[in-house]
């Protein structure tokens, strides 16, 4: 990158303190092809931006900008718009004309992503700390909770973006994890987990484009999602945010990516597509079990420590990421709150992702060529080592480009984020090369997802949400996400008719159970309800001329020639607090009421169909195993509970198969495929036909 070594000229012209920022500048070496413009303008800027980011800083700016313009264009622009404003110019080029018009303070203001909540009731804020971005965390929605609402509120924010000087609009991210899950409204989708058992690419996508439709229409251009964890360790209680254990079922499913984004950026700017973000960044799914912290309140796994090999951690951590970058074109990465402790010299000095230079800027931006953004993940930052400003520092400098502070206690994060590395840029801690790949990877995406031309909500696909067309999708993904583990004497399918149904558990008829977390809010809810059908809904619409008895805790009499169908499993949860051991109180077990509802209906009713919704595998013990005549995974299908009946009664047939090895026994955990000593209930990839 030759143009990135500064003319000796320039060299002496840097002097003091600026002489670091020029060796951080060299040392640099951006990967961004967005960035490599051998731009004078963009080079002085630096210089200008180092020690003045005061007033006389933006006049210096001007300067700059006439400079530029009469060498690159032989005229002067006196009354015309400026350069970045011009669609018509290459993106790398709108760029670096705007980064050389910035401020400083405008500059740390687009590394700055702050929380709804923070500026829904002056959002004037928004305009004050030149913020480059909000999102909404889990369950943090307006009220009323519609999509109009949404629209209205992330409009409300980029109006005040649009006030300030240089009228750059913000981004505003979400985690649209299995459809545009906050919001009321939205077609919700089966959790990853479910998708990566489809085995069907080209399903994944359409999820996606739909759910990319659904958010955009509704404000956000930007996806938290998809979640390429390879997740290792079924305790762990994000299990079901991952395609699976075998990180080439996980590379399988990046088309994710492309249902997001489109087929090429091109389609960004388009008003069904959003920015995607590949998380956690690395090896969130790899983390060891620490026994000691089970029941403590903590969490035993999530965030924890992955014990690993450079060898394993490639393979298991870094691989899926390399398809999403250089395949997938994802723009945007959320480092891992995980650390990685290799093994090669001896455990015990972790590194906390969000402070890996290494990995990020040194595998991920200049190996793979990342040229998006990376974007931190929720208040990661703090969980750092030493004082704010020392983790300020540490995530800016590993090479993060954009930091979600929210709310921190009683301050706000935003405000505190934004002083602090203003602080460390003065002091020479951060260097002005730094601060310049990070924003010119913000304003690239911002410019790809055409927000210059068109800031505001483009509502008019809005009416396709949650439409009759985007249901029958879930419901297809739902049907084919089942895995069929066990069909004695060939129960299922059922065949419909006037025989009895007898439906029981406490899953058959839990809209909220079924959708799991990351759903209306952060941890989900059992009470919750969404439109959609349960899975009880589907039974009786499938088989439309039997008597169906639904009797949650099968105490109603079961009919000696009734098909049973029992409906067990999990409550909801997300992250940490539905780790095995974590304040969750989740136990990868059935619940006692669910177990008694097997063993009444399957020695009373003709026959007994057992369906386990969970977010990972449930044990289930050898003897109960002997009573079931069919065994379905249906992990967590989302709105449309009738696409589960849809493989019970045969309007569609099986062919999911297993995204992880379904373990025996508890103390199996961690067990994949590939194991030295492999020996689950179930193997990874196992499905029945029926
Ligand atoms: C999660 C991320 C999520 C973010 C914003 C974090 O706690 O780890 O996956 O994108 O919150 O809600
Ligand atoms: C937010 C989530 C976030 C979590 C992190 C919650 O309060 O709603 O979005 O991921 O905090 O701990």
């Amino acid at each position: 990158m030759p143009h990135h070594i500064p003319a000796p000229g320039r060299r002496i012209m840097v002097a003091g303190a600026a002489g670091v920022l020029a060796l951080g500048l060299l040392a640099t070496g951006s990967p961004a092809g967005a960035q490599q413009e051998p731009s004078h303008a963009h080079q002085q800027s630096h210089r200008h931006g180092t020690g003045h980011h005061g007033t006389g800083h933006q006049s210096r700016g001007h300067h700059d900008k006439r400079h530029r313009d009469r060498g690159h264009h032989g005229r002067g622009r006196h009354g015309r718009p400026p350069a970045y404003e011009d669609s018509r110019l290459p993106v790398r080029q709108r760029v670096t004309d705007l980064l050389s018009r910035m401020t400083l303070a405008e500059k740390i203001g687009q590394m700055t992503q702050a929380e709804r909540a923070d500026v829904t009731a002056d959002p004037s804020l928004v305009t004050q700390w030149h913020l480059g971005s909000v999102l909404s965390g889990g369950g943090s929605v307006p009220t009323p909770n519609t999509p109009t609402a949404w629209a209205d509120m992330v409009d409300t924010f980029q109006k005040a973006a649009l006030t300030t000087r240089l009228h750059i609009p913000i981004l505003y991210g979400i985690d649209a994890v299995h459809g545009d899950n906050n919001m009321y409204g939205a077609t919700v989708f089966p959790q990853n987990i479910g998708m990566g058992a489809t085995r069907d690419p080209k399903l994944v996508k359409k999820e996606e484009h739909i759910t990319a439709e659904e958010t955009r229409s509704s404000g956000p251009q930007w996806a938290f999602a998809p979640c390429i964890c390879v997740a290792r360790d079924d305790r762990w209680g994000r299990t079901y945010e991952s395609f699976g254990e075998n990180p080439k079922l996980v590379e399988k499913m990046e088309t994710a990516i492309d249902g997001f984004q489109g087929n090429s950026i091109k389609d960004l700017s388009h008003p069904d597509r959003v920015l995607s973000t590949a998380k956690h960044f690395a090896g969130d799914g790899l983390t060891s079990y620490d026994a000691s912290k089970a029941g403590t309140g903590a969490y035993p796994i999530d965030q924890g420590v992955d014990q690993v090999s450079r060898a394993q951690f490639a393979r298991l951590a870094l691989a899926p990421y390399v398809d999403a970058v250089r395949k997938h074109h994802v723009e945007s990465v959320m480092p891992s709150y995980s650390s990685v402790d290799w093994t090669e010299d001896g455990l015990g000095n972790p590194i906390k992702m969000s402070a890996n230079k290494a990995l990020i800027t040194g595998w991920l931006k200049h190996q793979q060529h990342f040229d998006g953004l990376v974007i931190s993940d929720w208040q990661a930052i703090r969980q750092l080592p030493g004082t704010y400003s020392d983790q300020v520092a540490a995530g800016v400098n590993a090479g993060i480009d954009m930091f979600m502070e929210p709310y921190s206690g009683s301050s706000t994060g935003a405000p505190e984020f934004e002083a602090t590395l203003t602080s460390l840029v003065d002091s020479g801690a951060v260097s002005m090369s730094r601060i310049d790949d990070a924003v010119s990877r913000i304003l690239k995406v911002k410019f790809e997802l055409g927000l210059f031309e068109h800031p505001y909500t483009n509502r008019s696909l809005a009416r396709t949400t949650g439409d009759a067309a985007h249901h029958a999708v879930a419901r297809r993904a739902a049907a084919e996400s089942q895995v069929l583990l066990k069909n004695s004497g060939r129960t299922l399918p059922l065949k419909p008719g006037p025989a009895p149904v007898y439906v029981a558990g406490s899953n058959a008829d839990s809209m909220g159970n079924q959708a799991g977390g990351w759903t209306l809010q952060w941890q989900g809810d059992s009470a919750n309800q969404i439109p959609g059908t349960t899975i009880l809904d589907g039974i009786e619409a499938d088989d439309p001329n039997a008597s169906v008895t639904y009797s949650e805790d099968a105490s109603d009499p079961v009919p000696s020639n009734a098909a049973g169908i029992v409906v067990v499993g999990e409550t909801p949860y997300a992250e940490g607090v539905g780790d095995v051991g974590g304040p969750g109180g989740q136990t990868m077990r059935l619940s006692s009421a669910d177990t008694a509802a097997i063993q009444k209906v399957c020695s009373q009713a003709a026959s007994c169909t057992v369906v386990v919704v969970s977010g990972r595998p449930l044990i289930i013990p050898p003897r109960l195993l002997g009573q079931i005549d069919s065994l379905v995974a249906g992990w967590l299908p989302g709105s449309e509970g009738a696409g589960v009946a849809d493989d019970l009664f045969g309007l569609h047939r099986y062919s999911g198969k297993l995204p992880v090895s379904w373990p025996r026994r508890l103390d199996q955990e961690p067990i994949n495929i590939g194991d030295a000593s492999y020996d689950p209930l179930f193997p990874y990839g196992y499905g029945l036909r029926d």
